[in-house]
């Protein structure tokens, strides 16, 4: 770091980059020195697309003493030993959602970031936006009286004829499926709203196989797991040949201290108005498209208003959605030199990875690279 300035380089030069990196554009201060991806190729172009002065693989990028940060922008499965080899070289990472795919493997970066006395944090870009502190300021004073239940959705429908082999998404050895790629939103704003790990969690998902079926599973109630599925004992994914399986859709609920429930549903099976709704004894709060939220409009005794909190857009002809706010905490953590986001703790990290991994457990969804018990 120069005179304050925060030097980036990019790991990875997928679909992501494209929009995290409108963001960086809106960012003063900092800079991407450097982008690297599994391919020369791949970086080569992202390089000549955005502007980015060199194309490296990741060791030359991460050998860079000049670069402070790393934004890990790669599939879920990739984000453990890119994150690991970045804090190892000495650098500030800042890695995709989910952080891993499991809670385990994140309690192994955050003891690398100890380790290595380097910052570390996951992605999550909804955390920073303004209108979350001013949700919670209304909340705070009451206005929509004791929160009690929150609901929010957040699933849309991959494209026909997609296949495990054409999108991530659909790929059990990517961690494929609906949870780990937008459900975690759905559990980072319940956390944000309702505060703390769930004390309970259930839920039923519709499971895919690579032939495009689906089948029901959860471990919930009379009617439990996998009816109708090879594994009927609910024994899905042991033996030599895992089943390959991701998550189509899944509804799930979780219990928040106080008796708050949150009703969620997350997937890649079908297009859902992605609306987050919290419900008060008095009144409630609804924000369309919660994981990037920018308006909420506000029901309660004392009426009806909607508030506003748009993304600033510094540069023109760039449009950011708001990855710039996230960008800009990272920075001024990376001056201050706080290795731990004070927003998006390793503990709400690892709360929200370990409900996923419950979830999962109880769908019988494990992936193929994972070892069953
Ligand atoms: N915050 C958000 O709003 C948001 C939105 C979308 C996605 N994401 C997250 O961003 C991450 C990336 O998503 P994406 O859609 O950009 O993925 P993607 O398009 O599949 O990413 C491909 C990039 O990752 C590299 N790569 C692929 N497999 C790799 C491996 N095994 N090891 C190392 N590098 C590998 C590719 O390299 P080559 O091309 O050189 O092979 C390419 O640079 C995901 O974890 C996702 O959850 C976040």
């Amino acid at each position: 770091m120069k005179n304050g300035k925060i030097t980036w380089g990019v790991l990875g030069a997928g679909g992501i980059l494209n929009r995290w990196i409108k963001g960086a554009m809106q960012v003063s201060g900092s800079e991407i020195a450097a982008v690297a991806s599994r391919t020369r190729e791949s970086a080569e172009a992202a390089a000549r697309t955005y502007g980015i002065p060199e194309a490296l693989s990741y060791e030359e990028l991460l050998a860079r003493g000049d670069i402070d940060a790393v934004y890990v922008a790669v599939p879920h499965t990739a984000h453990r030993d890119l994150a690991l080899a970045a804090m190892r070289a000495g650098k500030a990472v800042l890695v995709e959602k989910p952080a891993c795919v499991t809670a385990e493997d994140w309690d192994l970066l955050a003891a690398c970031a100890k380790q290595e006395d380097v910052f570390l944090m996951e992605a999550v870009w909804t955390r920073f936006f303004p209108l979350i502190p001013e949700v919670a300021r209304i909340i705070d004073s009451g206005e929509i009286g004791e929160v009690r239940m929150l609901q929010s959705a957040f699933s849309f429908r991959v494209g026909e004829g997609a296949t495990a082999e054409t999108t991530r998404l659909l790929d059990p050895d990517r961690a494929g499926g609906g949870l780990l790629d937008v459900g975690v939103y759905n559990l980072h704003f319940a956390e944000m709203i309702l505060g703390g790990k769930p004390e309970a969690v259930t839920g039923l998902s519709a499971l895919r196989r690579e032939d495009g079926t689906v089948f029901t599973s959860g471990s919930a109630g009379a009617n439990a797991c996998c009816e109708g599925d090879p594994g009927e004992s609910g024994d899905i994914s042991h033996g030599s040949q895992p089943s390959r399986l991701v998550d189509d859709l899944a509804g799930y609920v979780a219990g928040y201290k106080g008796g708050a429930l949150a009703v969620m549903t997350s997937g890649v099976g079908a297009n859902i108005p992605d609306t987050a709704t919290i419900f008060g004894t008095l009144g409630r709060i609804v924000m369309p498209v919660f994981w990037k939220p920018t308006s909420a409009e506000i029901i309660s005794p004392a009426g009806t208003r909607t508030i506003a909190r748009p993304v600033p857009q510094r540069v023109p002809g760039i449009e950011d959605e708001g990855y710039q706010f996230e960008i800009e905490h990272v920075n001024d953590c990376l001056r201050e030199g706080i290795k731990e986001s004070p927003v998006m703790t390793w503990e709400k990290t690892r709360q929200v990875l370990e409900t996923c991994d419950e979830l999962r457990r109880s769908w019988g969804l494990l992936y193929p690279f994972e070892e069953a018990d």
